[in-house]
């Protein structure tokens, strides 16, 4: 008979093989292998920052969706990152890398720290695959602002994809209504999150989950000033950090885009998007 300890070793364990990724596409949930027709490359991992040669599968193959829509990569720590699908060749899927002396590691080692992280010592580990991309922006992602902060050196492991416009992106985590009064500042503050924190917030429980949600529990519109949400952003305080928190600073976020997510926050607030 199974003790509960072996029963909770069996569950923890790592499965051997890479697992499937969950792909949802026009209404219709697939799965896709990750090791069928495989290729291997020589790449720059520009979040471990190494030239590796990989073997697994890029982007493009994966997920077969028109230019002009969005692949939204969920990982397993809950980031998420929006790939625009003409651009979804610049990411690969590897499940395995060959060392120099040609043995095949099926395990990635910890990525400990980027530099834009130079604050937080947890590292980023990888259960079955990796995504490896060589530039901050492979994506197509927006123009990194300010510091040149890049979602690409939190993600994980990737566990689904989902394809959708970049309308039925931004509508999910937007406010039902646009307010009455600062209309024109909520949009500019969803404009901000959607280039600055959508990787790692969610909005009502959709969307990343790393991070806190905007709305779920108490609304972050009502714990957070401007001054104190412009603090919390531009200067993340050592304590947390130290108490294992791992959200990244944004030190250049000024007090006028700190009121205009604020804006955005409060138009939430008033105006949940449906889940
Ligand atoms: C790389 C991921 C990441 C990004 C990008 C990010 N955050 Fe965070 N954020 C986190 C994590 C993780 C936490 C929870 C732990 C902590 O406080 O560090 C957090 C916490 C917070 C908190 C405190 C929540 C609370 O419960 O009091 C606020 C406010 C916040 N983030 C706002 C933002 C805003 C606004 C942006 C965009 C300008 C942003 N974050 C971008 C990861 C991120």
């Amino acid at each position: 008979m199974l003790t509960s300890a072996v029963l909770a070793l069996l569950l923890i364990a790592p499965s051997a093989a890479p697992g499937p990724i969950v792909v949802h596409q026009g209404g219709k949930r697939v799965t896709r292998s990750l090791t069928d027709g495989a290729e291997t490359r020589s790449l720059l991992d520009m979040q471990a920052g190494v030239t590796r040669t990989v073997t697994g599968v890029p982007l493009d193959r994966l997920v077969r969706a028109p230019s002009g829509q969005l692949i939204v990569l969920r990982f397993d720590n809950g980031v998420i990152v929006p790939v625009q699908a003409a651009h979804a060749g610049e990411v690969f899927i590897a499940t395995s890398w060959t060392r120099a002396d040609g043995v095949v590691e099926k395990t990635f080692p910890p990525v400990p720290r980027a530099p834009e992280f130079n604050l937080d010592p947890r590292p980023v580990t990888f259960a079955h695959n990796k995504a490896v991309v060589s530039k901050g922006n492979a994506g197509g992602l927006p123009a990194p602002v300010g510091h040149g902060f890049t979602p690409w050196s939190r993600t994980s492991s990737l566990v689904e994809a989902r394809v959708m416009s970049p309308r039925a992106f931004v509508d999910r985590i937007a406010p039902k209504k646009a307010p009455a009064e600062g209309a024109t500042a909520a949009r500019t503050g969803q404009d901000l999150f959607v280039r600055r924190c959508v990787y790692c917030h969610g909005v009502n429980d959709v969307g990343a989950s790393f991070g806190t949600d905007v709305l779920v529990g108490v609304p972050l519109a009502d714990r957070y000033t401007v001054e104190s949400l412009q603090a919390q952003v531009a200067t993340h305080k050592l304590d947390d950090y130290q108490a294992g928190l791992m959200m990244p600073p944004q030190h250049d976020l000024t007090r006028a885009e700190a009121r205009q997510l604020h804006t955005f926050f409060r138009a939430l607030k008033a105006a949940p998007p449906t889940r």
